[in-house]
């Protein structure tokens, strides 16, 4: 019941919302998405190889893999849910920049399709992880507002009600990192790839006072995309008619940016559109598809057919796949390439071979969309002349990660409920 309320009155929210934006907007916009490893981002290591990277970005895909199933399989259905079993922390693999308040101060924030709420660091901080950017000083700005401990947004989180009433939250990842502060209303301005700026007013955001855990001080806070209603996503709402996408460059594109679109930027049309149902799963903040089967060669894998089988991600790199599931697919691949299988210098993959063998597509089929996936989604050189099939399997556990994704726009409709994709050269975007 009070979930029901909270959702009727965070709609009459986006409602308020929707005016000031449309107009700010004109329907849609886009903005630059940075891979945490390109040397456009604060992140990268010029001292690590292409290779480093690759190692680096499949321990990230195991840890991260870790914290989704320690949140999926918290028995919400007791107690009341509590929000520090529900979320993973910041280990996404994209950032993007963005502005808060009035004057409008940038901040670079991890983009994060695992968790809901947007925060940064704020003034004062009484222990806060060291970060590089100075930390935004709300007193500074004219648009910010406490938000107050009986507003709705402040009932979608563990808060108490401060001294002035203000809704004082605790939102925890999974790996017991954690951010503490006000939950505060402000401006935000996304730089959108047009030139324009884009201005949403009254954003509930966390002004974190007290954060600390696996974060890094390169990124200043971090941007939720989940599918519950404190995400910009949600706050966005009807005014992008609940709508994004995104096409993320390959990999080796070291140099390219990919891009984030909302609204009618998000929109994919023309031939080769495919879309499949998104299924809420049982967390709201996780997006849920059906996975039937994967072809490979002449081979079929029939995927356990059970609505919301897989979860899609952007902050995972790899895929992982059931391991009944995966055992089958890694011996088709093994048929179907004509090499002689060679080992993974770094022990993580079981499969490879090297760079001259001719690798194959194969086919995604999930309910009503069958993706053709690229070589490029499937397989990853690990090491000078090694390319390992890069898939990982779990016993529970399925995700679909954004090594699959690359090279293809992929479009999230929470009001249609369906994800669709479409083959695109991401960096011609
Ligand atoms: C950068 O990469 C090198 C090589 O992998 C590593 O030794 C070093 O600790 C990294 N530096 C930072 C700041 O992460
Ligand atoms: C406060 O805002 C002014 C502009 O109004 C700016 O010059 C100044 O750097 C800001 N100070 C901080 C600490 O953000
Ligand atoms: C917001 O709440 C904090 C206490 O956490 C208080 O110090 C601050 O003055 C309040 N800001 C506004 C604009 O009301
Ligand atoms: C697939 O089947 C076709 C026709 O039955 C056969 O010619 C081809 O060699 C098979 N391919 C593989 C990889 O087994």
């Amino acid at each position: 019941m009070a979930h029901v309320l909270a959702i009727l009155l965070s709609l009459s929210l986006f409602v308020s919302l929707r005016n000031e934006f449309v107009e700010a907007s004109n329907g849609g916009f886009s903005v630059d998405l940075i891979h945490r490893d390109s040397p456009l981002s604060p992140f990268f290591n010029s001292s690590d190889t292409f290779y480093d990277r690759v190692k680096k970005a499949v321990l990230r895909s195991n840890s991260r893999l870790e914290r989704f199933r320690q949140a999926s399989s918290s028995p919400s259905s007791v107690s009341p849910p509590s929000i520090s079993s529900t979320v993973i922390p910041n280990s996404g693999e994209y950032l993007m920049t963005l502005s808060v308040g009035t004057p409008p101060v940038n901040v670079k924030a991890i983009l994060d399709t695992g968790s809901d709420l947007i925060w940064v660091q704020c003034k004062p901080c009484d222990q806060c992880y060291p970060q590089n950017d100075p930390l935004f000083d709300p007193s500074n700005s004219t648009t910010y507002r406490n938000l107050s401990c009986q507003s709705t947004p402040c009932a979608n989180l563990e808060a108490s009600c401060g001294v002035t009433n203000e809704c004082e939250y605790t939102y925890q990842y999974g790996d017991n990192s954690f951010t503490d502060g006000v939950l505060a209303s402000e401006t935000l301005t996304f730089d959108s790839t047009s030139g324009r700026s884009v201005q949403i007013p009254k954003v509930s955001f966390g002004c974190g006072h007290h954060d600390d855990g696996t974060f890094d001080g390169n990124g200043d806070g971090l941007v939720g995309l989940g599918g519950g209603p404190l995400s910009l996503v949600s706050q966005l709402g009807s005014s992008i008619d609940g709508k994004f996408s995104y096409c993320l460059v390959p990999l080796t594109e070291t140099s390219a940016t990919s891009v984030l679109n909302f609204g009618d930027h998000a929109v994919l049309s023309g031939k080769g559109v495919v879309s499949t149902p998104l299924i809420s799963e049982e967390i709201d903040t996780f997006y849920g598809l059906t996975l039937e089967e994967i072809t490979v060669g002449n081979t079929s894998v029939k995927f356990p057919v059970e609505s919301g089988n897989i979860i899609i991600d952007s902050g995972t790199t790899l895929t992982i796949l059931l391991t009944s599931v995966f055992e089958v697919l890694e011996s088709a691949v093994k048929d179907s390439v004509n090499a002689q299988p060679i080992d993974d210098p770094n022990g993580i993959f079981s499969l490879c071979y090297g760079t001259d063998a001719e690798f194959p597509s194969m086919t995604y089929a999930f309910t009503g969309a069958e993706l053709l996936l690229a070589p490029l989604n499937m397989f990853v050189e690990v090491a000078e002349g090694v390319v390992c099939f890069a898939v990982l399997p779990d016993d529970d556990f399925s995700i679909y990660g954004n090594l699959a994704q690359m090279n293809f726009k992929v479009g999230y409709d929470l009001v249609e409920k369906t994800v669709s994709f479409v083959p695109t050269d991401c960096t011609k975007n």
